[in-house]
């Protein structure tokens, strides 16, 4: 028997709630501290109550799961009065800086209170005087914008599994913080921003980096170059109105969009994905001939990277030596662009634009790139300077010489995108031929958490892993050392989705968004003429020109890179701290394995 809801007859799978229910059927209860992601919300807010026939009380749709003959009511004059109150309360001490907030125009909480007819504040609350955290290069917290909701706290332990923040405090001094009031800096945190994208207010953002941008490209003494993600077309089409077009063309409008804001070059990182993947398989293939750590684990996740270095630095030998494809770029940007535009005595300036915070957090690490746009801040710049990207020319193609991506390097940014990308071409490098039957990978698609295969090519078979979403990794670390999964290779992203699902990315709690994003990039490769990394021609004239081979002295010099045992650097801080005369240097462990 279904449930019914508003006087509608719906179908349930069991475990179901009344929330995710209505939400199939386009009934939208509002909610504040429920998320699609979580795996057991913690029904904090009470802002999706709903009447149940035969109960007395208002129940959490969120935690009430569905059943049969149950007859539930979202918005009676109850429900609506008990929603409006909460949110008076609410706002009562929320500042009331929405004019200045980077949130304005696009607050969960403001348009709750508008729908929910919050007009004026009824209640007077003491505004909370607690101190901003600036502390981390990619993410700013001001708990005095917070309500307390607890989904970042949610994403950060329950989906991301790292646990860098938590309430602190009781009564009308909580808040959320990491331990001890530490910045953000020195937590467990790895940048990732998944917290951030669900947050509803103003209290978590990225480090803004739009002025510092805006001024790049108004001083007459710079050439500022933009490098685009794979994933940034795929979600700008969510967030731009008019009929969606293709990664392609939003592409070829944003490049429009980034000349006319004064850019003098546009390059796509989906070009360094493919490079990525020349430098990456050569490892792996170096690393199963000559008897090197494995399984390998990929590198181009910076939040899964910060993760290894700060909480399993064991691990560390695990990982690829190669930069990300964001760092590659920026180092061939900064060595060949000089040659191809004349700067005229100028300074190069390099901008990325990223679907991710934890980017920012390698470029400031890892040099290479100047100044780190997620998607979000994207989409301010071209807001500042008047551009509408559904208005944009689609013609305007990629500048030369980092223009030409295969459909491998626009996998990237979904989950699995990086694997089935390095399986295409490690089996022509086995095999010396492209994949029987195309060079689709099916069983490395989509959102589940973990995805297994093996590739049988020439004379090995290659077992691969891919982990989705960091609060996974347990499940395939676990089998590694019960000896029950004998990997060759992992890939790591560490936001659900991957970069599709970045936290850099327009604000969304929603799955679909993500699965929709994918649809779109799976799309764009099966439409790619060339679909391989190792037949991207721009890519073969960096290594006739510059890099000679894979793995090759340049290469060594100019992609790949070292990793840090953090871990211990914060404990011989610690150390230190608590012991002044302790001052000896900390070394870092240089684990690179190119020539
Ligand atoms: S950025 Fe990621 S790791 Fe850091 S607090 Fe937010 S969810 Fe946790
Ligand atoms: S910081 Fe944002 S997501 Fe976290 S509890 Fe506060 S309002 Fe909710
Ligand atoms: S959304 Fe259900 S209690 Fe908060």
């Amino acid at each position: 028997m279904p449930v019914t809801i508003n006087g509608r007859s719906l179908d349930f799978t069991p475990g179901e709630t009344v929330l995710q229910v209505a939400k199939r059927a386009g009934i939208d209860i509002p909610h504040l501290c429920a998320l699609d992601w979580a795996p057991s919300p913690a029904a904090s807010c009470r802002m999706c109550v709903v009447e149940v026939e035969g109960s007395p009380r208002l129940q959490t749709s969120c935690t009430l799961e569905a059943q049969d003959g149950m007859a539930v009511t979202t918005h009676t004059a109850r429900t609506i009065k008990a929603r409006r109150t909460i949110m008076e309360l609410l706002i009562a001490s929320h500042p009331n800086e929405c004019l200045a907030c980077v949130r304005g125009g696009d607050c969960e909480l403001a348009t709750l209170a508008a729908d929910l007819g919050v007009r004026q504040d009824r209640y007077i609350g003491v505004a909370r005087q607690h101190p901003l955290d600036v502390s981390s290069p990619a993410i700013w917290r001001d708990p005095n914008k917070c309500v307390l909701c607890g989904r970042c706290i949610t994403m950060c332990h329950s989906v991301q599994g790292v646990g860098a923040i938590d309430f602190a405090g009781r009564g009308y001094t909580t808040r959320v913080a990491p331990a001890y009031y530490d910045g953000l800096n020195v937590s467990e945190c790895v940048h990732c921003g998944q917290c951030v994208r669900a947050c509803p207010t103003g209290a978590l953002v990225e480090r803004d980096e739009v002025d510092a941008v805006v001024a790049a490209l108004a001083d007459p003494a710079t050439v500022v170059v933009a490098q685009v993600a794979p994933a940034v077309p795929a979600a700008l089409i969510d967030v731009t109105p008019g009929k969606a077009p293709s990664i392609k063309v939003m592409l070829e409008r944003l490049s429009s969009a980034l000349a006319n804001v004064g850019f003098d070059a546009i390059y796509d990182t989906a070009f360094a994905a493919d490079l990525t993947i020349m430098e990456e398989t050569a490892e792996l293939v170096r690393r199963v001939e000559e008897g090197g750590v494995l399984p390998m684990f990929t590198s181009c996740s910076p939040a899964w990277v910060h993760y290894v270095e700060t909480h399993r630095p064991d691990l560390i030998p695990h990982l690829s030596t190669c930069k990300s494809p964001q760092q590659m770029a920026g180092a061939v940007i900064k060595e060949v662009v000089p040659r191809y535009l004349d700067l005229e005595g100028k300074k190069l300036v390099t901008v990325s634009i990223m679907p991710c915070t934890a980017k920012k957090f390698e470029a400031s690490d890892q040099g290479d790139v100047d100044h780190v746009l997620t998607t979000r801040e994207l989409r301010r710049l071209l807001a500042r300077f008047g551009i509408d990207m559904a208005g944009q020319e689609e013609r305007r193609p990629l500048d030369a010489p980092f223009s030409e991506a295969s459909g491998a390097g626009r996998l990237f940014g979904g989950s699995g995108g990086v694997m089935e990308a390095a399986v295409r071409t490690v089996y022509k490098l086995l095999a010396g031929k492209e994949m029987d039957g195309g060079p689709r990978v099916a069983e490395l698609r989509g959102l589940d958490g973990v995805k297994l295969m093996s590739v049988g090519a020439g004379d090995l078979t290659v077992n691969v892993a891919v982990v989705n979403g960091l609060g996974r990794l347990d499940a395939v670390l676990d089998g590694m050392e019960t000896g029950q999964l004998e990997l060759h290779f992992v890939e790591v992203m560490t936001c659900t989705g991957g970069c599709a699902g970045g936290g850099g990315q327009p604000y969304s709690t929603d799955l679909d968004t993500i699965k929709k994003r994918l649809e779109r990039m799976y799309e764009v490769d099966r439409r790619s003429q060339n679909r391989v990394s190792h037949d991207n021609e721009q890519v073969r004239e960096l290594y006739e020109r510059l890099l000679g081979f894979p793995l090759g002295e340049a290469s060594h010099h100019l992609l790949h890179r070292t990793y840090i045992d953090r871990k211990r650097v914060a404990a011989e801080r610690d150390v230190a701290a608590a012991t002044p005369a302790a001052t000896e240097p900390v070394a870092s462990d240089p684990a690179c394995i190119g020539a």
